[in-house]
């Protein structure tokens, strides 16, 4: 069953937490990123907690294995659900994270960045040796699976790809979805919650199209029927 996370892009606890509210009960999970994390650190998620809600902390870590040890440790002690590494990091990077989830958090999520899906193979400071974004994509998920990550935030556009090349053994997690007729904004390679779904995603990250409406509990729970809807339609039952 797909699961839905809301991204709180917000600058400040108070408006993450306007932003949070409403969703309450609605909304298994909300989504904690750099800005909002910087601005206000580990104890925004202990409130989002308590709010009820699964936190996501998208802090994207990378760096030498001790560090990355501690901040993932760190994660678990601050009560993330799931939180996240690059997997350029490499299989030292990865080993450390999780033996810094094992010492705070065992069963908090842990997954991996790929590429980011704003860059193409023309934005790496370095040769990709003619290999598409999609393709360097797809090898950073089998080496996500290698060194044990739980799963890997992609595009919708590589699900199904990337669950053929790693025999169904990684989560996707996908940020880049738009209902139809929403805005895009700056997002450029969108998926529908339908198309994401069907396609294998586990996660579907959303933000303006439920943060930036008038009635966010009305938006989500309308991403959720066409979820559903999706999954049913997936498992062939109507
Ligand atoms: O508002 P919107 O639905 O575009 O928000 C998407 C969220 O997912 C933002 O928090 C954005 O930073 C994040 N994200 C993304 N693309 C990625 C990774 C994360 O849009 N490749």
């Amino acid at each position: 069953m797909s699961r839905l996370v809301v991204a709180l892009d917000a600058p400040n606890r108070q408006t993450a937490l306007e932003m949070a509210r409403p969703l309450q009960g609605v909304v298994p999970w909300v989504k904690v990123g750099l800005e909002l994390f910087t601005a206000e650190g580990p104890d925004l998620v202990g409130r989002l907690k308590k709010l009820g809600f699964q936190v996501f902390l998208d802090l994207k870590f990378f760096d030498i294995p001790n560090t990355v040890r501690g901040a993932v440790r760190s994660a678990g002690h601050a009560g993330a659900d799931m939180c996240n590494i690059h997997v350029l990091g490499g299989e030292r990077m990865a080993e450390a994270a999780l033996a810094g989830r094992d010492e705070s958090a065992p069963e908090m999520l842990l997954f991996g960045v790929t590429l980011l899906t704003s860059m193409t193979e023309t934005d790496l400071p370095l040769d990709s040796g003619g290999a598409q974004a999609s393709e360097i994509a797809l090898r950073l998920a089998v080496s996500a699976k290698a060194y044990y990550l739980d799963g890997v935030v992609c595009s919708g556009l590589e699900v199904e790809g990337i669950k053929a090349a790693t025999s169904d053994g990684l989560l996707c997690l996908t940020p880049g979805i738009r209902p139809d007729g929403a805005e895009r904004a700056d997002q450029r390679r969108v998926v529908t919650p339908a198309q994401a779904v069907q396609s294998g995603s586990d996660f579907l990250v959303v933000g303006r199209p439920i943060t930036g409406s008038e009635h966010p509990d009305l938006a989500a729970k309308a991403i959720q029927g066409e979820m559903i809807r999706a999954a049913q339609k997936r498992r062939g039952e109507s």
